[in-house]
């Protein structure tokens, strides 16, 4: 049995404080849902004070990218080594803003996720189409693509390791869901891709996150497919209310 995950991506939001507010009132209420594990993403330079302020919590702490080599003269990157020192135990790699906003290639996420893994992160590899390749009927295709570049050099036990996140990007900061059947459909040609390419206990054991505009009132029926294994949440994770009401509701249809 997946245990669901629900993780927030705070993206570039919140100051100081906004930061260290919203992760004590999560982690104040994350005891009422022991069936859910839970995570949340803050902006690198928060990392430190929000860690601290989930101290002896059951939220994990995670980062939103890093960069893959373990050190040296690379300005303005950070390390997966150097996440670990500030207590994440999850990394955010391949989001679609950084693949279209910032023109990261299945190559570059690929590379991150091997020294993810390596440290002993676990890596959130995050795949999803446009809304154009969705149109076209590309959306089976643009999967496999990233997925055969994302996962390049794993073994069937990394995969195992690691939590994949399916983010139609027609969905992210939208308000256009994807529907729990559309979602449910890429889930299951994900499982297939593993399944082929790995194996198919690889393909069961991973965690398949759904992200995309997911609210407290869509997110039962998104999680109750059986195929979606939590929430890579955006917009809705920046309210304590709204992030623990999908932590709710993944805890609820289980
Ligand atoms: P959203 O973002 O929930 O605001 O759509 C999801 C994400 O980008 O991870």
């Amino acid at each position: 049995m997946r245990r669901p995950l629900v993780a927030g991506n705070w993206k570039m939001n919140l100051d100081r404080a906004g930061a260290v507010a919203l992760a004590r009132a999560i982690a104040e209420r994350a005891g009422s849902l022991p069936d859910v594990d839970l995570l949340v993403c803050p902006p690198h330079v928060y990392l430190d004070a929000v860690g601290q302020a989930l101290a002896g919590s059951r939220v994990a702490l995670g980062a939103q990218n890093m960069y893959h080599e373990a050190s040296g003269a690379f300005t303005g990157e950070t390390s997966a080594a150097m996440l670990l020192d500030l207590g994440c135990r999850y990394v955010i790699l391949g989001h679609s803003e950084r693949r279209h906003i910032l023109g990261e290639t299945d190559q570059m996420v690929e590379v991150k996720v091997v020294a993810a893994l390596a440290a002993g992160l676990t890596p959130i590899v995050c795949v999803g189409e446009l809304l154009s390749e969705r149109q076209a009927g590309q959306t089976a295709n643009v999967i496999r693509r990233q997925i055969e570049g994302s996962l390049a050099g794993l073994t069937a036990a990394d995969v195992e390791r690691i939590v994949l996140a399916y983010e139609p990007v027609w969905a992210i900061g939208t308000g256009q869901v994807a529907t729990p059947q559309q979602a449910e459909q890429v889930h299951l040609d994900l499982r297939t891709i593993l399944a082929q390419r790995y194996n198919a206990q690889a393909a069961g054991r991973v965690r398949i996150q759904y992200g995309g505009s997911v609210k407290p009132a869509n997110a039962g029926e998104l999680l109750a497919q059986p195929d979606i294994d939590g929430a890579l949440v955006g917009g809705a994770s920046l309210k304590a209310e709204d992030f623990l009401g999908i932590a709710a509701a993944a805890e609820a249809v289980r």
